[in-house]
């Protein structure tokens, strides 16, 4: 992918963007989180930055460098990414969701480091809200985009996602296979869409993934 040598096409669209995973306090020194890399939603804010649009990416936890030229918003927990989609919906066109959101998180963060003692133990966890589907509750006229990473029954869970969540698009991707989703650099998904298209693509780097995406949520944008 030539990040340098692309059209700016993308002038006076704004894209909010959120990546990698979200991290659940346990105590002051423990927390709950998952494998997402963050490699996905950064690609995804550099290729639509390259192509001239206003960006925003809401980050948790990663060891990616802070793409340039961008506005960048640093988070830790689901709660946290909650409060700043919201801050920051209004003033965008398109908003793209690659964060591997928690579903859970534990019920109280203890104060202090939690001594073991010779039983088990257990965490009790509850809900996060599910900020996509808030997203979709109250979509208006922008583009909504999911992302759905599944070890199986890929099409159904995708397609079950976008309608519920009220979305245009749902990435799809299958993290059980090799080559593709967490940590890698390239990726292999397939994009359905709420008007019943489905674009399956070849294994390709995720800067090219993101370019496919970005590409048929400005198509959407522009139809409107
Ligand atoms: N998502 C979100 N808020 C959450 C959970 C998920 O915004 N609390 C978003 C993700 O960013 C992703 C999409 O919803 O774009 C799908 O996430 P996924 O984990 O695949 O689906 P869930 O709806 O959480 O369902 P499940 O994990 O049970 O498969
Ligand atoms: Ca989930």
């Amino acid at each position: 992918y030539n990040l340098s040598g692309k059209k700016q096409d993308l002038k006076g669209v704004s894209i909010l963007i959120t990546a990698g995973p979200t991290r659940e306090l346990i105590d002051p020194v423990r927390y709950i989180t998952n494998r997402s890399s963050g490699k996905m939603g950064y690609a995804i804010a550099r290729v639509a930055k390259e192509r001239g649009a206003d960006v925003t990416l809401i980050s948790g936890p990663t060891n990616l460098p802070r793409p340039e030229g961008i506005k960048f918003i640093q988070i830790e927990t689901a709660l946290e990414m909650f409060t700043k989609v919201k801050e920051n919906f209004a003033s965008n066109n398109i908003v793209i969701k690659a964060a591997a959101v928690a579903d859970y998180r534990p019920k109280n963060i203890a104060n202090q480091k939690i001594k073991k003692s010779d039983g088990d133990m257990h965490i009790e966890l509850e809900r996060n809200p599910d900020i996509l589907a808030f997203l979709g509750e109250q979509k208006g006229d922008k583009i909504l985009v999911g992302f759905a990473a599944e070890t199986n029954d890929l099409t159904q869970n995708a397609l079950t996602k976008l309608k519920k969540k009220n979305l245009d698009l749902i990435v799809a991707n299958d993290v059980s296979q090799e080559g593709a989703g967490f940590n890698y650099d390239t990726n292999k998904v397939t994009i359905f869409s709420a008007t019943k298209e489905t674009n399956k693509l070849p294994l390709m780097s995720k800067l090219d993934v993101a370019d496919k995406i970005i590409d048929e949520a400005v198509t959407l944008l522009k139809k409107e």
